[in-house]
C-alpha cells in the first residue's frame, strides 16, 4: 500500500462517480469505494494496522482524507442525480391543467323519437292522452274490426306479414304473448296473428275498454310486405288518433290538426282535405300539408305541387262503433293517422326513408 494507489482509487472514482448515470449506478460505486465488506478504501482503512507505524500515519491521514472526500463526491453526485430523475418524471407526467377535458361520447336520440316525442307533447297539450298498443296483433283487430273483412278488396291497400302459428310446446313467453292477444278477442273473432299494418287496432282496444269522450293519440311501429324505395320501409312509424264525444265534427279535427304542424314545424302552415276511402270511416279523407321546404312554392320534394301528402283522416265509421260495443248513434269523432317517418323527413329535410334503420352513425350524429 502505497500514496500511489490512493491516488488510483480517487482518481477512479472521481471518474466513476462523475459518469454515474441513475442513482442504482451509483448505489453499485458506494459499495465499490466504500462498502463495509469489499470498499477499496474500506480495504485500505482496514489494513493500515499492517503498515509500519510511519506509514501508517500518512497513509491513514491521506486514506481518511480520501475518504471524506469521496463521501463528498456520492453526496453532491448523488443530488445531482435526484435532480436529473426528478426532472424527467416532471417532464413524463407533465399535465396542462388548462386543455380542455376529453370529451365523452355520447348518443343521440333517434330523429323519429325526436319526432314522436315532440308530437306527444304537443297532443298532451291539447289534452290527448298517449297510448300503446302490441305490434304483433290478431286478424280481426288489425282488420275486421276496422270494417276491412276478409276478401274485401280494401285489404289488397295493407300488404300483411302472416304470422305462422306457434308450434305446440313452443316457448312459454311467445304462448303467454299470444293467449294474451287471442282472449281479447272473442271465439268467433279470427285470431290469426300478423304484423301490424297500421296503429288504427289501438284504436279499437282503446275503445273497448273506455267509454267516451276519448282524447287519444297511438304512436308506434307498423309494418308492410312490400318492395323498399326512397319513400318506403318495411317498417315504419304511425301517430294514430281518436277524438270522441257527442259533437266532435271535422272543424275540430282541421283546428287540432293545425295546431300540431304550427307547432311542429314552427310557422304558419296550411292543410287541404281531399275525399279518400279507408273502410274505418265515413266520410274519409286525406290531408296535404303546404309544402315546408318549398313554402308551398313547388319543389322537387312536393313533385312541383306545393302540397304534401301526410295522413288519412275521417269521421269513425258506425261499423266501427258496434264492434267495439257501442251504440252508433250516441257518439261521433274522428280518426287520423300521421306518417310520422314522413313528416320527420320533411322537418329534418331526409331524403330517404330507409337511412332511419341503416344504423349509419354518420346519419344519426346528426341529431
Ligand atoms: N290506418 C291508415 C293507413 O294505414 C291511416 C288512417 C286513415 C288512419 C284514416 C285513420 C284514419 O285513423 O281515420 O294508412
Amino acid at each position: 500500500m502505497d500514496s500511489n494507489e490512493l491516488q488510483k482509487i480517487e482518481k477512479t472514482a472521481k471518474n466513476e462517480v462523475s459518469g454515474a448515470k441513475n442513482l442504482d449506478e451509483l448505489n453499485d460505486l458506494r459499495i465499490k469505494f466504500l462498502g463495509r465488506e469489499r470498499g477499496a478504501l474500506t480495504l485500505v482503512l482496514r489494513n493500515l494496522k499492517n503498515l509500519p507505524q510511519e506509514e501508517r500515519k500518512i497513509i491513514g491521514k491521506n486514506a481518511n482524507h480520501l475518504k471524506i472526500l469521496t463521501e463528498e463526491l456520492f453526496e453532491k453526485r448523488g443530488e445531482e442525480l435526484k435532480k436529473t430523475e426528478f426532472d424527467s418524471i416532471l417532464k413524463k407526467e407533465w399535465l396542462d391543467v388548462t386543455r380542455p377535458g376529453a370529451k365523452i361520447e355520447r348518443g343521440s336520440l333517434h330523429p323519429i323519437t325526436l319526432v314522436r316525442c315532440e308530437v306527444e307533447k304537443i297532443f298532451s297539450s291539447m289534452g290527448f292522452g298517449v297510448v300503446e298498443g302490441p305490434e304483433v296483433e290478431t286478424e280481426w283487430y288489425n282488420f275486421d274490426a276496422l270494417n276491412i273483412p276478409k276478401d274485401h278488396p280494401a285489404r289488397d291497400l295493407w300488404d300483411t306479414f302472416w304470422l305462422k302459428p306457434a308450434q305446440t310446446g313452443a316457448d312459454g313467453t311467445r304462448k303467454v304473448a299470444e293467449n294474451f292477444l287471442r282472449n281479447s278477442a272473442s271465439s268467433l273473432r279470427s285470431s290469426a296473428l300478423l304484423l301490424r299494418t297500421h296503429t288504427s287496432p289501438v284504436q279499437i282496444r282503446y275503445m273497448q275498454s273506455h267509454n267516451p269522450p276519448i282524447r287519444i293519440i297511438a304512436p308506434g311501429r307498423v309494418y308492410r310486405y312490400e318492395a323498399t324505395d326512397a319513400g318506403h320501409d318495411i317498417q315504419f312509424h304511425h301517430v294514430e288518433g281518436l277524438m270522441i264525444d257527442k259533437h266532435i265534427s271535422i272543424a275540430n279535427f282541421k283546428a287540432v290538426i293545425l295546431e300540431l304542424f304550427k307547432k311542429l314545424f314552427g310557422k304558419e302552415v296550411k292543410i287541404r282535405l281531399r275525399p279518400s276511402y279507408f273502410p274505418f270511416v265515413e266520410p274519409g279523407f286525406e290531408v296535404d300539408l303546404s309544402c315546408i321546404v318549398c313554402n308551398a312554392k313547388g319543389c322537387p320534394v312536393c313533385k312541383k305541387t306545393g302540397w304534401s301528402e301526410i295522413m288519412g283522416a275521417g269521421m269513425v265509421h258506425p261499423k266501427v262503433f258496434e264492434a267495439v260495443g257501442y251504440i252508433p248513434r250516441n257518439q261521433q269523432g274522428f280518426a287520423f293517422g300521421i306518417g310520422l317517418d314522413r313528416i320527420t323527413m320533411m322537418k329534418y329535410k331526409i331524403p330517404d326513408i330507409r337511412l332511419f334503420h341503416s344504423g349509419d352513425l354518420r346519419f344519426l350524429k346528426q341529431f
